[in-house]
């Protein structure tokens, strides 16, 4: 037996169409994007172009090519973060950050930024009011996560967008949590940046990712380099998505992740998200029933993603990822998920907690013999 609970680090396994496309792209096209004029190259070309296409349908953007490609929601929120801030700047995030945000955030907080991290409620929450209070006069940035990858709390990001859009203020989402997995409408939110992962929720290959630009930001490159066109000048060119994706493109894990957000598409988000709180809700309600077993954000009254944390009483959290693991075949995350901040907040730094995330091919039976392995395990200690 073999059940994978651990879809919150990457989804497994991906759609076949997503196998089949990287494979193809890979063996049939395999030559540079947005390079050669010949008919293969610009094959690859046409890969690149309807992936962005496919991200921006699914994300509420209308154009296409402020879908900057990316390694990594990680370089996503590098080329946010860096590109816009310069010392003197202030900014406003939060103390649920992945170290993918409050790293760089830190690195300019060294380099002159002033950076206030909000402190966000025991099961991961900010509220509109503790981040309008934070704001001042010489804010530049509100940056947060859309959904905890520690407890799955989901921030109010639309009602968050509507008041900085209004005030000015540049508005960065990190989502990493919720692309593909909650409903995600850059336009209708008021985001100026969002960061995603291509290989989470959006059931892309690892090496993937996305930085949406809003139009009228500005942004410092990270990589200056071969763009394609506009080779005369030393200078990169003004025109999105050159400007920031210098270098050739991967292109078979790009084809990959068109193939995924196609399917996604197909699908359709409401689905998915319907599908994947069922099985939170299986999740929370059996875990919550065993004795000694605290389970973080388990309200269900407020919006939350398919990421459920808990620890028990008496046993450390990475015995019982050993355990699960070595004994059921269950792959689950265990420790601080790179959120060190998140757990500080939720109270369980350093030891962090057991997180199981469930996806889209998850069934009620896999969290049924989960919730029977941890009760057992926490039995037996
Ligand atoms: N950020 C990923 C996680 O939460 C890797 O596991």
């Amino acid at each position: 037996m073999s059940i994978y609970l651990d879809n919150a680090a990457t989804t497994f396994p991906k759609p076949e169409s997503v196998y089949m496309a990287i494979d193809s792209a890979a063996r049939v096209i395999g030559v540079a994007p947005n390079r050669g004029g010949y008919r293969q190259a610009l094959d690859a070309s046409r890969v690149i172009f309807e992936a962005r296409e496919s991200l921006a349908a699914l994300l509420g953007v209308e154009d296409s090519a402020r879908m900057i490609l990316t390694h990594s929601a990680t370089e996503a929120l590098n080329l946010a973060v860096k590109g816009v801030l310069t010392s003197g700047d202030h900014v406003v995030t939060t103390s649920m950050e992945h170290n993918s945000l409050a790293r760089p955030l830190y690195a300019a907080a060294s380099a002159g930024v002033e950076v206030d991290w909000i402190p966000a409620d025991s099961d991961g929450y900010v509220t509109v009011d503790s981040i309008i209070t934070a704001l001042r006069a010489d804010t530049r940035l509100v940056a947060l996560t859309h959904c905890s990858n520690v407890t799955g709390a989901v921030n109010p990001v639309a009602e968050i967008g509507a008041i900085l859009r209004e005030r000015g203020i540049l508005f960065l989402v990190d989502g990493a949590q919720s692309a593909g997995s909650l409903p995600v409408d850059i336009t209708a939110m008021n985001i100026d940046l969002f960061a995603a992962p291509g290989h989470k929720g959006l059931y892309g290959p690892q090496g993937t990712g996305l930085l949406y630009v809003a139009p009228g930001v500005q942004l410092q490159p990270l990589l200056h380099g071969g763009t394609g066109g506009g080779s005369t000048e030393l200078e990169l060119p003004a025109e999105l998505p050159e400007r920031y994706e210098s270098g050739t493109m991967n292109t078979p894990a790009v084809a990959g992740l068109k193939a995924a957000v196609d399917f996604l598409l197909e699908k359709g988000l409401a689905v998915i998200h319907a599908d994947e709180q069922l099985l939170v809700r299986r999740l929370i309600a059996g875990l919550s029933a065993i004795d000694g077993i605290t389970v973080f954000n388990s309200g269900l009254k407020r919006p939350r993603g398919s990421v459920v944390s808990f620890v028990a009483a008496g046993i450390d959290p990475s015995r019982i990822g050993f355990l699960l693991d070595s004994s059921y075949g269950i792959a689950v995350r265990v420790g601080l998920h790179c959120a060190p901040l998140a757990h500080r907040t939720i109270g369980t730094f350093p030891e962090g907690t057991v997180r199981a995330s469930p996806g889209m091919f998850n069934s009620d039976e896999d969290i049924d013999l989960f919730v029977a392995a941890v009760a057992e395990i926490v039995r037996k200690k």
